[in-house]
C-alpha cells in the first residue's frame, strides 16, 4: 500500500491523513486518528463513502458491472465451476487442486445432517410462520447443539463451525420448507451433489421416488454461486459486527439472516415477484413505472436499483439466462410473468427517470421467476439466498477473526437529543 496525504484543514488547523491504495478499486483515507487529531468523527450514515474494513475476498466495481470473487469474474465461476468450488475459494482464496476439491467436497458431506433433537426444534413453530423466522431461531440454535465449535480462538474449530454451517444450512433450509407445506422432514442423500440433495430435501416425499433434473440442479448451483458473497453489504456487515463483539459463529451467522429479510436487501426477490403478480399484465406496466417515479407514492420498482452497482449487475445478466434454462427445461413456454418482467425491463431502461439514475435490473429481478418455477413458494426465495450467502458471511467473518489489527466495532453518533438536564419528580412533570 502507498501512502500519499490527504489534508483536513478543520477547526483552524491542518491535518493530514494517510490515503491507502488497494489492488483496485477506490483509494481510502485512513482517518482512524481524526478524533485524536481534531475531537471530530465524520458523519456517514448509510456508509456510501465509507469503506468499513480491509478485505481480500470480494470487489465490485459498481460502474462497470464487474464483480469478482477471489479476483475471479463471477460470469466465469457460474459458467464452468460449481458452487462448492466457489465456496472453497472464498473461503480458502484461491481455486482447489483436484484432490483439494474432493477432500473439501467430502468435508462439506460428511456434516450434512443435524442433530436429530433439532428436528424437534421446528414443532415450537407455527406452521404459517416466515420461513425466514424460522432460519433465524433454528440457525442460532445451532450453537446450542454445536459447543465444540464456537471457541472463536481455535483455527480448527473455526473451521468446524464453517463447514457445518456450509453443510447443514441445505437441511436446515429444506426443513423450514417441509414443516411450513406439512410434509415430512427428507434426510440428506450424500451421493448426490450440493445443488441436488437440496432439491431433493425439498421436493422428495417418502411415497414415491424423486429424481433430481440435473439440468435444475445446475440451475440451483449457479443460482447459489451468484449469491455467495458481495463484499460489505447489509447482511455481511451485520456478520462482522456481531463478530467483533467475540459472539460464536453461529449467532454471528443468525444475525446475519436476521439483516438479509428485509425487502431492501435479501427480501427483495420475494417482492419483487409479488410485484410483477400484482401488476397482472403487461398493459399495467405504465402505471407502475409512474408510481415508481413519483416522489409521493414510496413505491419502487422491486429488483431494481443497487448502492453499488450504477450498471447492468452483472449476476442479473447470468440470472436471465438462467431464467430461460430452467423455463426452457420446464416446457414453460409462456409465463405471464417472465413477459411483464422483459417488457418492464424494457420500458425502465429506456424511461430518463432510471436512465439518469443509473437504476438497473439487480439479481433479484429475475431470481424469483426462476425460482418459483423450480418449485419454491415465494416465501422461501430469501431463504434460498441465505442458504448460499453463508459462505460469503463465514469467510468475511473468519477474514475480520483473523486479523491481529480486529477491534470491536463501535461507531460514533452525531447527538441532537436534549442536553443533560435533571430528573424531575412525577407530581411536578407537567
Ligand atoms: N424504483 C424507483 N426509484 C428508485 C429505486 C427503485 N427500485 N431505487 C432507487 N430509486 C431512486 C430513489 O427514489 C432515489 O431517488 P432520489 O435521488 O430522487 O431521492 C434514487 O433512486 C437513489 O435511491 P436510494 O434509495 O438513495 O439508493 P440506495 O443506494 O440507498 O438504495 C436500494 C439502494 C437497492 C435499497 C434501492 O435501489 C431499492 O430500494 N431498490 C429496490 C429493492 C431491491 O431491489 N433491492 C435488492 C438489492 S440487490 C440484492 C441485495 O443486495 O440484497
Amino acid at each position: 500500500m502507498a501512502d500519499k496525504n490527504a489534508k483536513l484543514t478543520v477547526g483552524g488547523g491542518e491535518h493530514g491523513f494517510d490515503v491507502l491504495d488497494g489492488t483496485i478499486g477506490p483509494s481510502v483515507v485512513n482517518i482512524s486518528s481524526l478524533y485524536k487529531d481534531t475531537g471530530m468523527f465524520t458523519y456517514d450514515p448509510g456508509f456510501t463513502s465509507t469503506a468499513s474494513c480491509e478485505s481480500k475476498i470480494t470487489y465490485i466495481d459498481g460502474d462497470e458491472g464487474t464483480l469478482l470473487y477471489r479476483g475471479y469474474p463471477i460470469e466465469q465461476l457460474a459458467d464452468h465451476g460449481d458452487f462448492l468450488e466457489s465456496c472453497y475459494l472464498l473461503l480458502y482464496g484461491d481455486l482447489p487442486t483436484k484432490p483439494e476439491k474432493e477432500d473439501f467436497v467430502s468435508r462439506v458431506t460428511y456434516h450434512t445432517m443435524i442433530h436429530e433433537q433439532m428436528s424437534r426444534f421446528f414443532s415450537g413453530f407455527r406452521r404459517d410462520a416466515h420461513p425466514m423466522a424460522v432460519m433465524c431461531g433454528v440457525v442460532g440454535a445451532l450453537s446450542a447443539f454445536y459447543h465444540d465449535s464456537t471457541d472463536i480462538s481455535d483455527p480448527r474449530q473455526r473451521m468446524i463451525a464453517s463447514l457445518r454451517m456450509i453443510a447443514k444450512m441445505p437441511t436446515i433450509a429444506a426443513m423450514a420448507y417441509k414443516y411450513h407445506v406439512g410434509q415430512p422432514f427428507v434426510y440428506p442423500r450424500n451421493d448426490l451433489n450440493y445443488a441436488a440433495n437440496f432439491l431433493h430435501m425439498c421436493f422428495a416425499v417418502p411415497c414415491e421416488e424423486y429424481k433430481v433434473n440435473p439440468v435444475l440442479a445446475r440451475a440451483m448451483d449457479r443460482i447459489f454461486i451468484l449469491h455467495a458473497d458481495h463484499e460489505q453489504n447489509a447482511s455481511t456487515s451485520t456478520v462482522r459486527l456481531a463478530g467483533s463483539s467475540g459472539a460464536n459463529p453461529f449467532a454471528c451467522i443468525a444475525a446475519g439472516i436476521a439483516c438479509l429479510w428485509g425487502p431492501a436487501h435479501g427480501g427483495a426477490n420475494e417482492a419483487a415477484l409479488n410485484m410483477l403478480s400484482e401488476i397482472g399484465s403487461v398493459d399495467r406496466i405504465p402505471e407502475f413505472v409512474a408510481r415508481a417515479k413519483d416522489k409521493n407514492d414510496p413505491f419502487r420498482l422491486m429488483g431494481f436499483g443497487h448502492r453499488v452497482y450504477k450498471n447492468y449487475d452483472p449476476r442479473a445478466k447470468i440470472m436471465q439466462k438462467t431464467c430461460h434454462e430452467v423455463l426452457g427445461e420446464l416446457g414453460i413456454k409462456d409465463d405471464p410473468l417472465l413477459d411483464i418482467a422483459m417488457e418492464l425491463e424494457k420500458i425502465a431502461l429506456n424511461d430518463p427517470y432510471f436512465i439518469e439514475k443509473k437504476l438497473y435490473p439487480n439479481i433479484d429481478f429475475y431470481s424469483g421467476i426462476t425460482l418459483r418455477a423450480l418449485g419454491f413458494p415465494t416465501n422461501m426465495f430469501t431463504v434460498l439466498f441465505a442458504l448460499a450467502r453463508t459462505v460469503g458471511w463465514i469467510a468475511q467473518w473468519k477474514e475480520m477473526v483473523e486479523d491481529p489489527s480486529q477491534r470491536i466495532g463501535r461507531p460514533r453518533q452525531l447527538y441532537t437529543g436534549a442536553p443533560k438536564r435533571d430528573y424531575v419528580p412525577i407530581e411536578q412533570r407537567r
